[in-house]
């Protein structure tokens, strides 16, 4: 099934519980929450507590996009704010199977991302354990960047390679997703769908829900 999770990157920060609101009144499934720490990434953006005020305001699932160092130091304080599913950077993890069990013991699901740049060799031991795989589809770090074509044949071997192994693990993409790179990357396996500019910037937010969404497809073989 085809989740739409839209990226509060690119909301209106001054009107955070009403920009939650929009994606989740127009079907969305996952609200993604991007946080950077100005270290693993360039910029820095939200912590557990704004989360944690957010929980207050909505029953949606939160689906914490962890860009920092040192991502064992953060499980707890986001789980304990609502987070539902935790993702973190195998580009910056000393311990990454400790911290999936981490994840885990604090109640949430553990998803692994992958820079553009970083093989699916790295998770390798690793895909059996967690419940989503997140490939980054732009370099982290901001919003509105232009997605990278080249990841589409990772995206392609990933999806054999979970099927292969008959894991029921998620492929989540981010960066650069609209309704056209939507479909690549639909038919390359993912089946999680981040978008930040394009639901954001759009003048009707649930039509571009449903144009990311797009129609049922085949994968490819
Ligand atoms: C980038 C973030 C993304 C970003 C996506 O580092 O992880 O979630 O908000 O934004 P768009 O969809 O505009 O590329
Ligand atoms: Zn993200």
């Amino acid at each position: 099934m085809i989740k739409i999770a839209p990226s509060i990157l690119s909301a209106d920060f001054s009107h955070l519980a009403d920009e939650v609101k929009k994606i989740t009144d127009a079907g969305a499934e996952y609200v993604h929450i991007d946080v950077m720490d100005g270290t693993f990434v360039p910029n820095i953006t939200i912590g557990s507590p704004v989360v944690k005020s957010l929980r207050k305001v909505t029953d949606a699932v939160f689906d914490v996009h962890l860009m920092v160092e040192h991502p064992e130091t953060q499980i707890e304080a986001f789980a304990e704010a609502g987070a539902d599913i935790i993702t973190f950077h195998v580009e910056a993890a000393k311990h990454s199977h400790r911290i999936i069990q981490q994840i885990h013991a604090a109640g949430c699901k553990a998803g692994i991302a992958l820079n553009p740049g970083t093989s699916l060799a790295m998770i390798e031991e690793l895909v059996g354990d967690v419940d989503m795989v997140l490939c980054m589809t732009v370099n982290p770090g901001y919003g509105g960047q232009k997605f990278i074509e080249s990841q589409l044949d990772k995206i392609h071997m990933l999806y054999h390679n979970l099927h292969d192994l008959e894991l029921d693990c998620d492929i989540e993409v981010d960066g650069g997703i609209n309704a056209e790179t939507s479909k690549l990357v639909r038919q390359a396996g993912a089946n999680v769908l981040v978008a930040g500019s394009a639901v954001y910037g759009a003048p009707d937010i649930a039509q571009a829900i449903r144009d990311i969404r797009g129609f049922d497809i085949e994968h490819e073989d």
